[in-house]
């Protein structure tokens, strides 16, 4: 018997296809050959874009920290934006484009994406991608003997929080209570914005949820830091016993500093979480994919500890991923959409590149990267102490502390070095940092030592005008 052709398998697979997209990939190279360095706006464009800007600041109900609209094109770190000026992105999106801008392997998968019959996929519709992504995030977070079996999708990490920590509530009912770090960040949802340790950002929100915080690694007294941090989680436990479901792990602080722990650090405290029954649930919304590892949890080793663990941000779909015994009973999560066709094929993408390139490992392109960038910044602040301390982080999460981290001028030099045209970001709970995510696979040497060349400069102009 003659085995019959899927309908869609001939038509992913017609010669007009195939030739529309081959055309269309050709086009992008030639065109985003011209995107060679940064410029400034074209004048003539100024007056509509600072329009734009204002307008979508209003209709949003305030204003974009970055007056930045891409203009839909970009040629690895450095991006075209509607005013016609060309930037070094450095922040890529808080660590979204990974590959950078107009990746041709991210373009490719958006056009398969759009050959495909729906533009999102979630509870009644999914894709055969889907599972091979669920397959693909699993198999990964097991490379060196975690036991994760399952992988939940959700559209924001905020969200594939919310899952984690429904998993691990229903798994401990009735028990009402979390640990968390202080200075840490875990999102903005309502529930988040407790376990987040920033009281700005749930100014006027009522208080749903019970959390206790945890002091931090302190590299400056590393085994006073585990005594400390033990001392208050058994004080936690103590005074509300059986009540606490789970404690949340940012590895490293993204949001708060860019300060990263330590293995032995999180070990001891995951132990003592296992051996009261409190859930692990590991936050690597941000560090996924910046360590020598693919996840954080592996660069410290941490496999045998982890329960739950959350992605996001470069992986595009963003995923919950659990352990056996934290499997929900029905109803629990569910969600219209769970993640775009676009975005799951960019995921298949990035994550392929990731695992089959020479990104990981002591002399992986992350730490080639980092080793480069920190240096760079150190020579700056070797020239001028007073202007840059640090550099700071791990991996490709980078940065550095200006004019001894006073918030206003931190802020108001990343705006000076937006429009030098280097665009990066502020954090840092205690001082306020300026941070990168560099976009690891589009970045070469000479591009960290461009924008190096620009930071040196800015902080000097700056420097003159405060
Ligand atoms: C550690 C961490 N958790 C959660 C989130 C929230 O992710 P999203 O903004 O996609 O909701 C972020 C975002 O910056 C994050 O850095």
């Amino acid at each position: 018997m003659v085995m019959e052709k899927l309908v869609a398998e001939s038509f992913l697979t017609d010669p007009k296809v195939l030739e529309a997209k081959n055309l269309i990939l050709r086009s992008l190279l030639a065109h985003q050959s011209r995107l060679t360095d940064i410029r400034p706006p074209i004048p003539a464009l100024k007056k509509s874009y600072d329009d734009l800007v204002e307008e979508f600041g209003r209709l949003r109900g305030g204003p974009l920290f970055h007056p930045y609209f891409g203009s839909g094109i970009g040629k690895g770190p450095l991006v075209e934006l509607a005013d016609g000026s060309v930037k070094y992105d450095f922040i890529s999106g808080i660590g979204v484009h990974y590959l950078g801008h107009s990746h041709p392997a991210v373009v490719e998968a958006a056009l398969d994406a759009a050959l495909r019959n729906t533009v999102m996929q979630g509870n009644l519709q999914q894709n055969e991608e889907s599972l091979e992504l669920a397959r693909m995030l699993v198999h990964a977070a097991n490379a060196h003997g975690a036991r994760i079996v399952h992988c939940f999708f959700a559209t924001s990490g905020a969200m594939a929080n919310e899952n984690a920590l429904k998993l691990t509530f229903q798994k401990k009912s009735p028990a009402d209570r979390l640990l968390a770090f202080e200075g840490g960040f875990a999102g903005r949802s309502l529930a988040l914005s407790q376990v987040t340790d920033k009281p700005d950002y749930r100014e006027g929100l009522p208080l749903t949820l019970a959390v206790d915080y945890v002091p931090f690694f302190d590299p400056l007294s590393a085994e006073e830091s585990v005594n400390r941090a033990l001392t208050s989680i058994e004080g936690h436990l103590k005074r509300y016993p059986g009540r606490h479901a789970a404690m949340i792990f940012e590895l490293i602080q993204g949001e708060g500093g860019f300060y990263p722990g330590d293995a032995r650090f999180f070990a001891a405290l995951m132990k003592l979480l296992r051996d009261n029954g409190v859930a692990v649930i590991v936050d690597e919304i941000q560090t996924f994919g910046r360590t020598t590892e693919l996840f954080a949890f592996q660069h410290y080793g941490l496999d045998e500890w982890v329960d739950v663990v959350t992605v996001g941000k470069l992986s595009q779909v963003c995923a919950t991923l659990f352990r056996e015994v934290y499997g929900p009973r029905a109803g629990l999560i569910s969600q219209t959409f769970t993640a775009s066709t676009a975005a799951i094929f960019a995921a298949l993408a990035i994550i392929r590149m990731l695992t089959s390139g020479d990104y990981f490992g002591p002399e992986g392109r992350i730490a080639r990267l980092h080793e480069r960038f920190v240096s760079r910044l150190r020579e700056i602040s070797s020239r001028h102490p007073q202007l840059l301390t640090g550099p700071y982080g791990i991996g490709a999460m980078i940065a550095f502390t200006p004019f001894q981290g006073e918030a206003e001028k931190s802020k108001k030099f990343i705006h000076m070095l937006f429009d030098a045209g280097v665009i990066a970001f502020y954090c840092g709970s205690k001082e306020t940092r300026v941070r990168f995510l560099i976009p690891v696979g589009a970045v070469t040497f000479h591009d960290i030592d461009r924008v190096a060349e620009i930071v040196e400069a800015t902080l000097l102009e700056a420097a003159e005008a405060f």
